[in-house]
């Protein structure tokens, strides 16, 4: 191990892991993006094929990505180079920063938002909106397209100065508190949404699957969907595992994380439709579904304007702990395998992200430029992240642990060199063996053909 591997940061403690692996799997994606993709694959039957990938995928993978950090004690390349060297396997650790890179850039544009819509919140300004100016409002705001550069590149600069103070006191200390708080609140809102008049038709929308409506695109939507909202496939999962201790429950941790991200992702969707449908707002209306519903709700509520408040900052949190992790893949790379120090990593990609970035958020204005085929670069960059190479990582990483790691030494991680009792651990392996793969492949090819 090199010197500066052994005086690598690590969590203090078992709520450490969980809460920063759930910080990174929570945030927009659950929030923002998982309903905007509900609403364009045709509602309950996207809801339904996204649980099969979590439950069938989920775990497999995510724990195949924790065995993989913690037992290397090294970031997403190093770890392929330490159990694989002289092999082609360190390119899904160089895909998995790549890709990082690019998420983290039109990531920050949505991120930017949430800042703006705090201003909004605190100066009051949704109070009395119907929703046609709500939907100018928001329209206007992605015109002015560099106020939403200077947003996304104070996000961008936040989420550097987090990870420049370190894994534990930087990442653990914002995790901790704050989500459960998030949950509380959805909880509340999801509510008084599903009590609006004509919010039936919504919840219908959300939970009664029409079979007809699965094609190879919602397949495909649904693993790209679920592999973007566990944070799985580019290696953020191998680099928090190098930061976990030897004793910690690794499959443990993989179902909370799990159990937290699913329920916070069904529960916007039970917050997001229910009003929604209420306000007369389309379930294709992409980025406004969320962004102009949920202050309408507030509108709705005593003590709204208070709570509009709270929730935007929860929002920008949970995308910060999220962002944390996508920076992080990237500066541990740097700095262990480039021996950049952690300032200067951390400063690089910073910079070079807002480069990549601010072309997601000029790509948004009308009449912009930066469309390629019709598609926007903030849509393409999130459909070669999302739909691309996350599957295509995650394939790559249950091969890799199936097939060329091995049983023994899987057995030997997840139960903590036979400490820990290992029933489901066979089930595990082999479906990270056999049925990952393959079922990762055939909806990959299957939505490749479709679309
Ligand atoms: N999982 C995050 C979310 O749902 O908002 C986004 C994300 C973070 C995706 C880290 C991928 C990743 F590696």
């Amino acid at each position: 191990m090199s010197e500066e591997n052994k005086k690598r940061d690590g969590f203090g403690s078992k709520l450490g892991i969980i809460a920063a692996a759930a910080g990174s799997a929570i945030g927009l994606g659950n929030i923002y993006r998982f309903p905007c993709e509900l609403g364009d694959n045709g509602g309950a039957a996207f809801l339904l094929m996204y649980l099969v990938m979590v439950v069938l995928l989920g775990i497999p993978v995510m724990l195949s990505e924790l065995v993989i950090g913690r037992r290397t004690q090294s970031n997403a390349v190093g770890a392929f180079k330490i159990l694989a060297p002289k092999s082609g396997w360190p390119l899904v650790g160089y895909m998995g920063v790549l890709c990082g890179i690019i998420i983290f850039a039109f990531y920050t544009t949505v991120a930017g938002w949430t800042l703006e819509y705090i201003f909004k919140a605190v100066t009051n300004s949704f109070h009395g909106k119907d929703l046609a100016t709500m939907q100018q409002d928001f329209a206007d705001f992605h015109n002015l397209g560099w106020l939403n550069v200077i947003l996304q590149a104070m996000f961008i600069f936040l989420t550097g100065y987090v990870v420049f103070r370190g894994v534990q006191n930087g990442i653990e200390k914002f995790s901790k508190i704050l989500m459960p708080l998030l949950l509380g609140i959805l909880v509340i809102l999801g509510i008084r949404s599903a009590t609006l008049p004509g919010a039936h038709e919504g919840l219908a929308f959300l939970f009664k699957p029409d079979f007809s409506k699965i094609t190879g695109e919602v397949l495909i939507d649904a693993l790209g969907q679920s592999f973007f909202s566990l944070s799985l496939g580019m290696g953020v999962l191998i680099t928090y595992g190098s930061y976990v201790k030897k004793t910690d429950n690794l499959t443990s941790t993989a179902f909370s994380v799990i159990f937290a991200d699913t329920l916070v992702a069904v529960l916007a969707g039970i917050v997001i439709f229910p009003a929604a449908f209420s306000f007369g707002i389309r379930p294709t209306a992409g980025m406004g579904l969320v962004f102009n519903t949920i202050p309408m709700i507030f509108n709705q509520m005593t003590g709204g304007y208070i709570f509009c408040i709270i929730f935007f900052a929860l929002l920008a949190i949970a995308a910060l702990t999220s962002t944390i992790s996508l920076l992080e893949v990237v500066v541990a790379f740097l700095s262990e395998e480039l021996h950049l120090n952690r300032k200067k990593a951390t400063i690089l990609t910073c910079v070079l992200t807002l480069i990549i970035g601010s072309f997601a958020s000029l790509s948004l204005m009308e009449n912009t430029p930066f469309a390629i085929g019709g598609k926007t670069v903030f849509d393409l960059m999130d459909a070669i992240s999302s739909d691309i190479l996350l599957p295509i990582g995650g394939l790559l990483i249950v091969i890799f642990v199936g097939w060329k790691f091995g049983k023994q030494k899987f057995f030997d991680e997840v139960t903590n060199e036979g400490t820990l009792k290992s029933s489901l651990t066979k089930i595990f392996f082999f479906i990270i063996r056999y049925l990952a793969p393959l079922a990762i492949a055939v909806v990959f090819i299957s939505g490749l053909i479709k679309s």
